[in-house]
């Protein structure tokens, strides 16, 4: 009997239990949703009632401070709350928004990833940029949106949005200075390929120009060289009529002495083959003269192998009747050998003084130099500065230095003014009348020694007259 009052004090003493469980259960429940905003607990020191609105004022306070907006709303998108900061956004009054569908606060263009970001919120959490839109007022915002669900539906979806204008502000900006740069860009280098097409225009018609002036330079300086050519042939004439003159005079001679023989019957046989003999000389002589000018005028490209001296010599032996005829005197002297020859049947061919060149080019600068000298002579005779009957002089040495044969021609003719020996070389400068000069002899020896043969040529003044000297490459 014990026993069974025991069971039931127990069973009793659980149903009590449960009982106060179900009781705490229900306040905490109460407390959640907000039913009860206090509760009241009895102790052994008395009874104390505590509020649960001083922790929700916090909260409150927390939210209606905050920067960013925040709202809340039903599963369907139905604000019930939002706070200042997003009242502020829209540039309305908060009670005016309580009721209204977030959606409608959404611009049209961006309907679309509202309502995903919608999808995303009523299944957990969604975030997204877009524009709010109300009565003209546009805003880009960043929003992000959580559920709040209970018993596993969503009950309320929470929307925290921030204003992030002066964000999309500075990256309008952004783009546009960078739009404006690629522009600019672009436009600067549309402008360099135009620059660029007309630099190359003119860099095409400046080689066309640089062609056509070469072309033109070349065929002048081959007219020049053609004309420098007939002076130097001129001269040649001059020396063969001159050289000639002696034998033709000694042909004419054999010719009226056969006639006077055959007349007086004196036209035997040892006569005729005596006269036979002269004649063949002096036909001989002309010929080789003929030979002589033919071969030094001869135009070729060919270089040959030949003595300094020698071709010299050959210049010489044209020009003797006039030096001669002007009391000019000559002396070739090879340096190597300290030999000089004042004569040209002197000279022996030298083998300190062998070059490889172009003969005909060379002996037609030597012709040129030692003319000059020769004018320059006559003419200081002709004015007085030098007595007609003192001797002019023309000295050429003929030595080497290293690999280099030099030519040095100096006469005593007075020399050149200084002020005019920079411009010698120039074409057409003349110091001479027009019969007697056309200022090309130096510039066109200069073109032959420095683009033909590889050499140079150049001037100083000595006492009493000018130096040339030709340097080429042995
Ligand atoms: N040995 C020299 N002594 C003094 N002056 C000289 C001598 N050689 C050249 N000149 C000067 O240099 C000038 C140019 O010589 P260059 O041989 O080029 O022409 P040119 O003798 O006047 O005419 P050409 O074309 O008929 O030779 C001469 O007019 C003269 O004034
Ligand atoms: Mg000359």
């Amino acid at each position: 009997m014990a026993e069974q009052i025991e069971e039931v004090n127990l069973i009793k003493k659980i149903e009590d239990l449960q009982k106060r469980l179900d009781e705490a259960n229900d306040i905490l429940n109460a407390l959640r949703s907000g039913v009860v905003d206090a509760i009241v607990v009895t102790k052994k020191d008395g009874t104390k009632i505590y509020h649960i609105e001083d922790a929700a004022y916090v909260y409150q306070a927390l939210v209606e401070s905050m920067n960013e907006g925040a709202v809340t709303l039903t599963k369907e998108g139905v604000i019930l709350y939002c706070n200042k900061a997003f009242a502020d956004m829209m540039l309305i009054d908060y009670r005016n928004l309580v009721g209204v569908k977030l959606v409608s606060l959404i611009s049209q263009e961006d309907i679309k990833k509202f309502e995903s970001l919608w999808q995303n919120a009523l299944v957990g959490s969604g975030k997204a940029e877009l524009r709010l839109q109300y009565y003209g007022v546009t805003l880009p915002v960043s929003m992000s949106c959580n559920t709040h669900a209970t018993n596993r539906e969503p009950s309320y979806v929470f929307a925290i949005v921030s204003d992030i204008s002066e964000t999309k502000r500075a990256e309008e900006a952004l783009k546009q200075s960078r739009d404006e740069l690629e522009n600019k860009v672009i436009e600067r280098t549309a402008e360099l390929q135009k620059v660029n097409a007309r630099i190359n225009k003119l860099n095409q018609t400046l080689e066309q120009r640089v062609v056509e002036e070469t072309n033109r330079r070349m065929l002048q300086e081959h007219m020049l060289l053609q004309q420098s050519k007939m002076a130097a042939m001129g001269e040649m004439i001059a020396a063969i009529a001159h050289q000639w003159k002696q034998p033709l005079n000694a042909l004419g001679l054999i010719v009226q002495n056969m006639q006077d023989a055959y007349q007086h019957g004196e036209l035997d046989n040892a006569y005729f083959d005596s006269a036979v003999k002269e004649t063949m000389s002096q036909v001989m002589f002309m010929s080789e003269t003929v030979d002589d000018f033919s071969n030094f005028l001869k135009p070729s490209m060919e270089k040959e192998r030949f003595d300094l001296i020698a071709i010299t010599s050959e210049v010489l032996k044209f020009l003797e009747p006039q030096l001669s005829k002007n009391l000019i005197s000559y002396s070739i002297n090879c340096k190597t050998h300290n030999k000089t020859f004042r004569s040209i049947a002197e000279i022996i061919p030298c083998d300190a003084t062998l070059i490889t060149t172009n003969k005909s080019h060379l002996a037609h600068i030597v012709l040129n130099i030692l003319n000059n000298a020769k004018e320059a002579i006559i003419a200081r005779k002709l004015s007085g500065l030098l007595d007609a009957k003192a001797a002019g002089t023309i000295d050429i040495d003929v030595y080497k230095e290293g690999e280099t044969l030099k030519l040095t021609i100096s006469d005593n003719g007075g020399g050149i003014a200084e002020q005019l020996i920079d411009k010698i070389f120039d074409p057409y400068f003349t110091t001479k009348s027009k019969d007697h000069g056309t200022g090309i002899g130096l510039y066109i020896s200069k073109v032959i020694m420095e683009d033909k043969l590889g050499g140079k040529i150049y001037v100083r003044n000595i006492q009493d007259g000018a130096e040339f000297t030709i340097e080429l490459p042995c």
